[in-house]
């Protein structure tokens, strides 16, 4: 399973694609708005630091709107994945953009139908939001697998990318359910990369370093 961050947040994407880890980054109009920067510009930035596949969503709500915006963002770099709402504009958006070699995500994902319809469309990646089917008491996971489960029976090559990913057991049950990518929040990637029991072992190796150092200059 592969890892995007999502943010739109360029000291956050930074910090995480140091690691060595990132294969793209997920957008929304609300990441960009909390970023407080321009969308073209914060998108160009993010793709010449990540490369990878960066989502951009359209923000029109009917098809001709969403083709026309699509396209346009298609063009700001190489990288960007047009990012569609799981609406009939944004199916129809989807098979046209396909159809001209734009890679799309279709996202706002919340039931098998819906991505079934979205593959159909042509969707490079679509995006079943985990967290937010929890909050209403449903299980996040369980759509992922059943997802993953019906695009293998089906042949279908769309891409599952695990999305409103909460917590680091969300990543662990992603891989698990088989999905392709999770994007996940920078909190979430600080709080995978943690361990106490690393930094206990760590802090023991120093102490234990830092005496055979003593000893070795007490000996000269
Ligand atoms: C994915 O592409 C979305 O930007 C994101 O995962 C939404 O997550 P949220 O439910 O935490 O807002």
């Amino acid at each position: 399973m592969e890892f995007f961050i999502d943010s739109a947040i360029v000291d956050e994407i930074r910090e995480i694609n140091a690691w060595g880890v990132l294969a793209g980054v997920t957008t929304n109009p609300s990441l960009i708005v909390s970023s407080g920067r321009d969308f073209r510009e914060v998108v160009q930035e993010i793709a010449a630091l990540v490369g990878g596949a960066i989502s951009a969503e359209v923000t029109a709500l009917d098809a001709e709107g969403m083709i026309k915006e699509g396209r346009e963002v298609a063009g700001w770099s190489e990288h960007v994945v047009v990012k569609l709402p799981l609406t009939p504009a944004g199916l129809q958006a989807c098979r046209t953009l396909t159809g001209e070699g734009i890679k799309t995500n279709v996202t706002l994902c919340f039931s098998v139908p819906q991505a079934l319809l979205a593959a159909r469309a042509g969707a490079t990646y679509i995006s079943p939001f985990a967290g937010r089917v929890d909050d209403i008491g449903w299980d996040g996971m369980e759509l992922i697998r059943q997802i993953k489960e019906a695009y293998v029976m089906g042949d279908i090559s769309t891409k599952v990318l695990a999305a409103s990913i909460r917590h680091p057991q969300h990543v662990v049950q992603s891989a698990l359910a088989g999905a392709d990518v999770a994007t996940i929040p920078y909190k979430v990637f600080v709080q995978m990369v943690s361990h106490p029991l690393t930094q206990a072992g760590l802090d023991g190796f120093m102490k234990d370093w830092a005496k055979r150092q003593g000893a070795a200059s007490a000996a000269t």
